[in-house]
């Protein structure tokens, strides 16, 4: 290809070279990359989308009618580097006729053993643990000291059974979870592989033990968790959201977990991201916040990379995408 000829291709982040190594080996792409860990600033997204024909972002960029303006008519195919794409004006992406890929499946394993990681880890109470080790704490073995809540014989609700709603249910099962219940916005044949009950939000939420969220963003589930959604919930149980910081009312969360409204709370995702170190959910003993590890490992965050720039390349040449969003 000629350099007149190359497609101009803007990378809004450093991304794992599995992906990048994709794109220059495909001899077709002018690449301009913001090379750093840290998200490009709007000015210079703004600027460096300008005549790309693609664009490969993240879920920290928001992609709205500014960016698609600034970018210009050439834009063919945005590829994010995320299963999640609430980041993304679909509505105006649409509207333009731009192609949208995103990383569906090739994370659903790793987030949901994170999911379930960070739910042992708040109802079993180990960051606390930790830090009595480590603070002189530990006087000795004391019977009421530190106690928690198990799963076994609970009863776990999953707010959205999607891929990976439907792979935490399946990893839990195993921990002899009794009910598991499910809400969404249609019964899933699939639910029946864990006895998934498909079950109204609110007896959900008054019936767990574990309230699990792993349900996308979107305007029916902006701040579904809220003062009286924690109001139903019972003393003992615990929350845990993995799929964006918006569903939650952490205003709500906080007084919830600060009055023993309800036990503790396990958050991977928060409003904003990164969380202020002074933010009041982090002075609760009974509040764990990660900071968006969901799908952090070594080789997922590999394979979506390559996903990312597969899905690219197949925008910017007119053919099948391995993941295409249907807008
Ligand atoms: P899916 O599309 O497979 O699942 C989304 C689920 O949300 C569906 O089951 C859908 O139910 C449900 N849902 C949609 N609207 C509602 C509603 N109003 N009430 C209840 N449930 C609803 O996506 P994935 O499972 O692959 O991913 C889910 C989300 O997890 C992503 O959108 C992302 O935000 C988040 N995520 C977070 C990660 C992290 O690092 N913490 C990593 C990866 C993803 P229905 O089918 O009935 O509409
Ligand atoms: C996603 O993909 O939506 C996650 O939040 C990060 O992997």
């Amino acid at each position: 290809m000629s350099a007149q000829q190359m497609l101009k291709v803007f990378v809004t982040r450093r991304i794992p070279q599995e992906g990048m190594k994709i794109l220059q080996k495909a001899g077709m792409c002018n690449l301009s990359v913001w090379d750093s860990d840290e998200p490009v600033p709007r000015a210079e997204l703004l600027k460096g989308v300008a005549g790309a024909h693609g664009l490969l972002c993240l879920l920290s960029d928001k992609i709205d009618a500014e960016v698609l303006d600034a970018a210009g008519p050439n834009l063919k195919v945005i590829s994010t580097f995320s299963v999640g794409f609430d980041h993304l004006a679909i509505d105006e992406i649409k509207k333009r006729g731009i192609r949208v890929g995103y990383t569906p499946d090739v994370l659903t394993d790793t987030t949901a053993e994170l999911t379930v990681a960070l739910l042992l880890a708040t109802a079993r109470r180990l960051p606390e643990g930790v830090e009595e080790v480590k603070n002189g704490g530990w006087s000795t073995w004391k019977p009421l000291w530190l106690c928690g809540y198990g799963l076994s014989g609970s009863t776990v609700g999953v707010i959205g059974l999607g891929r990976i709603g439907l792979a935490i249910a399946r990893r839990l099962k195993p921990f002899g979870v009794k009910r598991l219940l499910y809400t969404g916005r249609q019964p899933k044949p699939q639910a029946q592989e864990v006895d998934g009950e498909y079950v109204p939000l609110d007896t959900l939420v008054r019936e767990s033990d574990f309230v699990v969220v792993s349900c996308s963003l979107t305007p029916d589930t902006q701040g579904l968790c809220d003062k009286t959604f924690f109001s139903k919930m019972k003393k003992t149980s615990i929350f845990i959201n993995t799929s964006r910081g918006a569903v939650v009312n952490q205003e709500d969360l906080f007084e919830a977990l600060s009055s023993g409204q309800i036990a503790a709370a396990g958050l991977d995702v928060t409003t904003p991201e990164p969380l202020p170190t002074n933010h009041p959910l982090l002075t609760l003993k009974n509040c764990v916040v990660l900071p968006h590890i969901g799908s952090a490992t070594y080789s997922t965050r590999g394979v979506m990379s390559e996903l990312t720039a597969n899905n690219l390349l197949a925008g910017l040449t007119g053919s099948e995408m391995p993941s295409e969003l249907k807008l």
